[in-house]
Order: C-alpha cells, then structure tokens, then sequence
C-alpha cells in the first residue's frame, strides 16, 4: 500500500494525540515531526512504535523538505496563520487544529489563501467526524425526528485549560470561548442548519483572576501544575445565539470545576424541536430522543472508544483517516475552513460581546 508523507508540527496534548493516531494508520508515515521545544519532541516520539521521523526544531525546515506531502498543525492558536501560511506557500495538504484563527482579520487571510489552494485543507472539528455527533445530525437533519430544529443548548461545565501560559493570554488563544466553544457552535450551526445572526454574552472572572497569579492544576495536562500570572480569558460565560430562521441556542460554559466533573455529566447539548420532541446529548456518548409517541425515550449509546477516543477525542481518528482518504481521492473535506466559518464568527461575536457589553449582528464580520 502506498503511503502518505506527513509531518506533525506542534508536539504537546494534541500533537501527540495525532502522532499516536497516525502511527498506527497504514497508509500515512510520520516522515517528519517538529517542535520547538526538543523535549517535547523527544516525550512524544518514545510513543511512536512503527515510525521513525525525522525531528526538525524549526518549522521552515519542514517546508523545505520536499518528502513531506501533508502537514498537521497542532502549535497554539496565534500561530496557526504563520505555519499555515506556510503550508499553502510549500504545496503541502493540512491537517489544521481548530480554532483556525484567533481573530476575524487572520481568519480572512488565511479563508483567502485556502480558497485558492488545491490542496486538501481540513479542519480539527473532530465532532464532525464522531459516530455520534453524525448520528444526532442525521436523526435531526436526515430524518427530522424533531421536526425543525428550534431550541439548542449547551451546558459545558468542567475544569480549568491546561497549565500552558498561551491559553490564558486572549491574544494568543483568542479567549476562552474562542479556543473551547467553536466546537459547540458548530454543532448548533450543523444540526439547526440555519446562520447564526445576533449573539449577546456575559462573562467575566469569578475564580482564574488573580493579577498576581493562580495555581493551574488541570489534571490531563501533559506538564506540572504551575501559576500563571496575567489571566486576560474568562472562566465562565453565557452565550445567547439568534438564527435566521428564527431558532435560538445558548451556551453556558464554566472553566473552575473542580474536581474536573464529580457529577459525570459536565457536557450536555440539547435540542427541541417545533413537534415539540427533544433530544439530549451528554457526556458526547449517550442521547436520548423524548416526546411524541415515545414519551419515555429512545436512548443511543456509543462508546467513546469505538469512536476514535483511544487517541484522543471523539472522532479524531476518523477524522485522520478522511483526511488521508481526501488526498489519494482529491476529494473535499467534511469540515474545511467554509464550514468553520459560522462557528468561529459566533465565538468572535461572543468574546466581542462580552468586551462591548452589547448583542453582536454577525454582518459586522463580512
Ligand atoms: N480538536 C480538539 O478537540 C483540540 C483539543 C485540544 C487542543 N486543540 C488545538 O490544538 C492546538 C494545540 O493545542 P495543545 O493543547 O496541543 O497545546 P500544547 O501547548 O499542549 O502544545 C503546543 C505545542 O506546540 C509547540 N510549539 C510552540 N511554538 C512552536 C513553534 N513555533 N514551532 C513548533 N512547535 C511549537 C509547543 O512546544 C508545544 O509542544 C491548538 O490549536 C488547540 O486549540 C484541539
């Protein structure tokens, strides 16, 4: 079987999660990995066990080396439009970790390069890629079990980012609800299948405040507990959404649970629909569908780890496999930069919001 060159650049939580993942995928070798933090580096490649890349300090190399075919981007958020850039420039395919970009401006810049790239550009949406979240899609879009889609939550309570500096610093991860809840909205965007148009939030700094420092202690980081000084993200927010079509949706979010869930259900995503019926989401691996004849419910349950959970969350590892399918098949991803496009204007919107103090129209981004 031929065999796809990549290269991973950016070597920590989700770098590794992609290194691991493509390790074991038959038609991908990991010919190249980079990081500028050679420990990083040296962590994640004692993982590999059928690969043996070569290790580049510097991104600029990878670029230069013409073995490479496709690229994953996993560095922070503020630096994705440089390597991306980059990327277009040497030819390569991209695997691009959401968000695509922390502000609208990159964002333009880097739409306007991928839209005139032949290359493979997928993004990082990973529930676009779970059994799961595709079933709930098809159940409310394909089969309409709720009829219109009217009413859509998201209640996501959990613990603090990781203890990385450049998550709590706004102008490099682009804020909270930029860096978490793209993924979110776009569920709601997917399933609603309507334009988000006006989005108002509140937010602010209830626990992670301290100018002088707080204790980050998040418990699946890769690195040691450590206080981060200057924290300009919130830890909490309330997003309110209106669509075209009329259909509402709120997010809640909380970043201080501690510890990081004791209830077991930090996630839940609901939807009502105009026949009245809900379906309910939680935990990303059971939904139950409520109302009409079957008051009582039919519940779905799948399993994270038959969902690519093993390296990783849900659906990353379908979302590698269609990756490297898209390339030998020149075909179109399922989530490229046009889909993320409402997802991200809605978190920009909602971070604008929460500065401004006032609803956001999303035609201020066009
Ligand atoms: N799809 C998802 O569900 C999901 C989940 C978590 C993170 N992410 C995204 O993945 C990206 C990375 O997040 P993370 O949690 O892995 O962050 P991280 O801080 O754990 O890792 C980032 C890595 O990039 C390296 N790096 C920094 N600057 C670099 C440079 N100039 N060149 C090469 N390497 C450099 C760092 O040394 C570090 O090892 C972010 O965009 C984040 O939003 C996506």
């Amino acid at each position: 079987m031929s065999k796809i060159n990549i290269a991973i650049i950016g070597l920590g939580d989700m770098g590794t999660g992609h290194l691991r993942g493509f390790d074991v995928l038959e038609n991908a070798r990991i010919h190249a990995v980079c990081d500028s933090n050679p420990l990083a580096a040296e962590k994640a490649i004692k993982q590999l066990k059928n690969n043996k890349p070569v290790y580049y300090s510097t991104y600029h190399d990878v670029m230069q080396d013409e073995s490479v075919e496709a690229v994953v981007i996993a560095v922070p958020g503020y630096l994705h439009e440089e390597v991306f850039m980059e990327c277009i420039r040497a030819n390569k395919h991209v695997l691009l970790e959401k968000p695509v970009a922390i502000n609208y401006e990159s964002f333009k810049r880097m739409k306007h390069a991928a839209d005139n790239s032949d290359r493979v550009i997928q993004i990082g949406l990973v529930y676009r890629y779970s059994r799961f979240y595709r079933t709930i899609a098809q159940k409310l879009r394909g089969e309409r079990e709720l009829g219109d889609v009217m009413l859509a939550w998201c209640k996501e309570y959990r613990q603090c980012f990781p203890q990385e500096d450049w998550f709590y610093d706004k102008n490099k991860s682009g804020g909270a609800i930029v860096e978490k809840n793209c993924h979110h909205f776009d569920i709601f965007n997917w399933v609603i299948g309507s334009k988000p148009k006006k989005v108002f939030a509140m937010g602010g700094q209830h626990v992670y405040k301290d100018k002088a420092g707080c204790l980050i202690d998040c418990n699946y980081s890769l690195s040691e507990p450590k206080v981060i000084n200057d924290i300009s993200i919130v830890d909490h927010a309330i997003v309110a959404i209106e669509y075209e079509n009329g259909a509402k949706a709120n997010l809640n979010l909380c970043m201080y649970l501690r510890p990081m869930n004791v209830s077991g259900d930090g996630l839940e995503i609901g939807f009502i629909g105009s026949n009245g019926k809900q379906l309910i989401a939680r935990r990303d691996e059971e939904f139950g569908i409520f109302g009409g004849e079957r008051c009582d419910g039919t519940i779905y349950i799948q399993s994270p780890a038959d969902d690519g959970g093993q390296f990783g969350h849900i659906g990353c590892q379908t979302q590698r496999l269609e990756f490297l399918e898209c390339i030998e098949n020149s075909k179109k991803p399922y989530a490229g930069i046009n889909e993320t496009y409402d997802a991200l204007i809605t978190a920009f919107a909602a971070e604008k919001s929460i500065e401004e103090g006032r609803i956001i129209d999303l035609s201020e981004f066009c």
